[in-house]
Formats: structure tokens, sequence, C-alpha cells
């Protein structure tokens, strides 16, 4: 039997190949970043044949580089950025118009349409979802009104919709020449087309979207085989695991059991908690989402909470303002001084999603003073995706019932040991990053391998997990409590900008 498997972690900054072995260790990797294209304020756009030639070179390097041959992949699993809307044609293979990015907002004024004549409660009972530029329904209606004849080719069936997975799974399997046209139920579950119960496409949300459901996908399990690779070094494997980017952490970090919960801080932050094969309703402003169908088992669902912003703002600092050369600087310039020395940065750059869900809200720097220095904007900077996971934190509390003792961490911000310090003393409670941090695409394996028989089955990917650092909450309550206080006045300060 083939020793490794594979998994394409195409994410919103980069795309990654990262191939491992029955343990769980990394044994090739390769990586590259793609152009973020904002062509206007709150536009966020993707070229999708530039994902799809990343993903080509990363999975060439990383199979080069070790000398590796198809025949030692036993299977490779797909995880991806969630909600990205590519609506291409089916005989060319060519995009009718760029990716719209889960962060655009250019669909506020259908969200507000909708708002009014349909009101939130039949999306948000039967998608799990409220109504937000967030998701992809309302993307892809987007794409069918501005590109001049797109609906009518669309209800001919001569375009196709798909989130970046379906994308790539497409081309992989061979593109306009008999390529495969599937998602999983997590993804699926992210464009608000999808009925959370039944997991079908929902005809009535589709009507009023006016979105043919010719272009749609089929929608299978995160654990099966969809097709195989057609061309390339891995011409022959199979793929057979899809699950959204957060779903694949959670799996990564094996919170298997209702109850666990884990959070990411990438380019967002996502705080996800298994409640098991119960679907449970929020009431305090998480979304209700697929957390993963292994093959015929049981769909397992999940609450999460979604941060828009935790990691991007780190680069906006390098990027937009020049401040630090490289993301990781941030720590250091934070650490010339004791404290946020009374600054606050909410980063509502995509308005405000969990738990607040406000398209118009838009960033703001608060409790500036001349005192206040570079060093104390670094030091908002990590503060603020600390104080956003105490919030959805404590929705995720009221809503499951269940209080989290420890918090499992992943993600590229959970190398910043200020940042993980604060994120401990804010929350009063144990952070914990386990050893392979690379849990996004590790969940993804893990879903690949399991319908290949890699893996024996749950418990043996439990027994996978260790912890590598644990951080203890040492901030004086009175300080805590201070500092929390002050950044929920902040976020007021955020709200009702765009008119
Ligand atoms: N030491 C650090 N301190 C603070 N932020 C950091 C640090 N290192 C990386 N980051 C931030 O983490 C993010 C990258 O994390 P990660 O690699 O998990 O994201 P990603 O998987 O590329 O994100 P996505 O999947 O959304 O594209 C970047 O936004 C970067 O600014
Ligand atoms: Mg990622």
């Amino acid at each position: 039997m083939s020793s490794y498997i594979g998994a394409v972690d195409q994410g919103t900054t980069s795309s990654r190949f990262i191939v491992f072995d029955r343990t769980g260790r990394i044994v090739s990797a390769a990586q590259k970043e793609h152009e973020q294209i904002y062509p206007k304020p709150g536009w966020v756009e993707h070229d999708p044949e530039e994902i799809w030639r990343r993903t080509q070179e990363v999975i060439a390097f990383a199979m080069e580089q070790r000398g590796l041959h198809a025949a030692d992949l036993a299977a490779i699993g797909i995880t991806n950025q969630r909600e990205t809307t590519v609506v291409w044609n089916r005989k060319t293979g060519a995009a009718v118009a760029n990716a719209l990015v889960w962060q655009d907002t250019r669909v506020a004024p259908e969200v507000t349409e909708f708002v009014k004549r349909v009101g939130q409660d039949l999306f948000l009972h039967k998608t799990g979802l409220p109504l937000s530029t967030y998701f992809s329904g309302l993307k892809i209606r987007w794409i069918l009104e501005n590109v001049p004849g797109a609906r009518q080719k669309a209800r001919e069936g001569e375009l196709l919709f798909g989130n970046i997975d379906t994308y790539l799974v497409w081309n992989l399997t061979g593109g306009a020449s008999g390529g495969i046209h599937v998602t999983d139920v997590t993804n699926a579950s992210r464009t608000q087309l999808m009925n959370l119960e039944t997991l079908e496409w929902d005809d009535e949300i589709l009507d009023l979207f006016e979105i043919p459901k010719p272009m749609l996908p089929s929608i299978r399990s995160s654990s099966e085989e969809y097709g195989q690779l057609s061309a390339g070094p891995m011409a022959g494997v199979p793929i057979t695991g899809i699950l959204g980017d957060q779903q694949a952490a959670l799996v990564g970090q094996a919170c298997f059991d209702a109850g666990e919960a884990k959070n990411t801080y990438g380019t967002g932050c996502f705080l996800l908690m298994n409640t098991g094969e119960k679907l449970v309703r929020s009431r305090h402003g998480l979304l209700t989402t697929a957390a993963y169908k292994f093959g015929d088992a049981p769909i397992h669902y999940a609450l999460e909470g979604s941060i828009a912003i935790a990691g991007a703002l780190v680069q906006w600092l390098r990027d937009n303002l020049g401040m630090i050369a490289a993301s990781s600087d941030v720590e250091s310039l934070a650490r010339g001084v004791e404290d946020n020395g009374g600054v606050y940065f909410v980063p509502a750059f995509s308005g405000l999603y969990a738990p607040y869900w406000k398209d118009s809200a838009r960033g703001v720097i608060a409790g500036l003073t001349r005192y206040a220095t570079k060093a104390h904007i670094a030091r908002a900077v990590l503060e603020s995706t600390a104080f956003q996971t105490r919030e959805v934190l404590e929705a995720m509390e009221k809503d499951s019932g269940i209080s989290l003792q420890v918090l499992r961490v992943d993600g590229g911000m959970v190398g910043n040991n200020t940042l993980m310090q604060f994120q401990s003393d804010i929350l009063d409670r144990d952070v914990v990053r386990p050893v392979i941090r690379e849990t996004t695409a590790l969940g993804a394996s893990y879903a690949a391998g399991l319908a290949v028989g890699f893996f024996s089955g749950l418990d043996d990917l439990r027994a996978k997990w260790a912890a590598d650092h644990t951080w203890h909450p040492a901030m004086e309550e009175n300080a805590r409590e201070a500092y929390y206080r002050n950044w929920k006045k902040a976020v007021t300060r955020s709200f009702d900008w765009v008119e």
C-alpha cells in the first residue's frame, strides 16, 4: 500500500500542497501566494485561473522535491477557502468573471433588499446562516445579473458554479473533457442555498435568488471517492476528501465529539464547536453549519463564530502601511511597549461578522492621543484578534451551554507568543497549540485517508493529537475586564458607517 496521503490547501492568501505520512508528519510541502485584487473599497477578487496554476505548481514542486510518484500516494484530499464564488464555462473552462472572495461586500444592497422582502427567518431556519454579504448565493446572483448573457447561459446549462473546492476538483479530474462537478456538505452549507436538514439544494431559495439549478454541483459527503486526477505527476491518484478549510481544521484537531472546539487564526479567525448529530440553532449571533460527513455515517453539525479580519490586519500593517517587513515582525514591534496605551483597533474592513453581523460597519482606531506610537498600534492589532475571539467564545458558551476549559488553537498567528499569552489572559483560561500546526491540510488528509482505509477510524486519528505548548492566564481580573469594556466601547464606534 502507498505510504502517504496528500492534501491541497487552497486558502485566501496562498495555495499549499502537503504530503503526510501515516503518523501525521509532513513529508513534503510547497506553498505559493496569489494576487489579492481590490477593484473598489469593499470589493475583493481572485483570478481563478491563477489559483488553478498555483495549485498545479505546488503539487508538482512538493512531489518533485522528495522524488515522489503517483504510486506513493494512497489518495488526496482538498480543503479550501470557503464561500468564494467562481462561475465558469463548461465547454472552455474559462471563468466568466474573477472569483468573488468571501470578504467581498458588493452584495450589501441585495442583502438589504432580501431582508426587507423576505426577512431573515426563512434563511436562518433553512440554512443556519443570516443574510449577509459573506455567503455564495448572492455572489452567484451578482455574477448572473452583471455579466451580460450569463443568466441565460446558466439556464441552458452552459455555465457552472463552484466554490474553490468544486472548481479545483473539476479541473483536476479533466476540466472541459470529463471533469467531475461535485462539492461536499461543508462547502455546500456555506452557499446559503443548501437546506441543512435534507442536505439538498433548496428550490425556494434558488427561486428567490434566481439561480438556475443546472449550474450547481452535486452535494456529496466529505469522505468518499469523487474521481481521479487526470494528468500531471499524480495522474490516477483518487480524490477522496473535501472539506471547507475551517471544518478541515476541526477535523485536523480531532474534535470529533460534541462539545469539542478549535479556533483557527489565519486571514480571519474561526471558532468552531462540534455539536454532534444535533443541529443547534444560535440565539447569540453564531452560524449553524455542517461540520463533516464521513461516507455513509451521519452528518455532524457545528456552531461557528466567524471573524473576517485577524491575520489580514497584520498583513494590512505590512502591505498598506509598510509598518513592518514581515508579518512575524509585528511581535517585536508590539513588545516595544508594555500595553496598548489606550489604543483599540476594530478591523471592520468587511463589516463585522459574528456575533454582530453588521455589513455597514467599517474599521476604526479608537483612543488615539499624542502618546500613541506605532508600537501601540501593533499591540492594538494583535489584541483585536484576542478580543474578537472572546466575543465569539462567549456567544458559543451561551448557545451550547458548554463551558470551554481549554481552547485548542492553530493557524499562522499561533506562532505569536505575545498574542497567545494575551489571548489566554483575556479569556482567563488555558490556550493550547498542537504539535502539527497545519491542521487545515491535516484534516483534509484525514478525510481522504478514512475513505481509502489509510486510517482505521476516528480513534486512530484522536490518538495522533498531541499538545506542543500551553499558555496559562496571568492577568488580574480588574485589568482583564477594563480592557474588554474598552474594546466593547470601541466596537460600537465602528457601527453604521456606510449609509
Ligand atoms: N508571527 C505572526 N504574528 C502575527 N500574525 C502572523 C504571524 N505569522 C503569520 N501571521 C498571520 O497569519 C496569517 C497566515 O496564517 P495562515 O498561514 O494560517 O493563513 P492562511 O492559511 O494563508 O490563510 P488563508 O487560509 O485564510 O489563506 C497571515 O494573515 C499573517 O499575517
Ligand atoms: Mg488556511
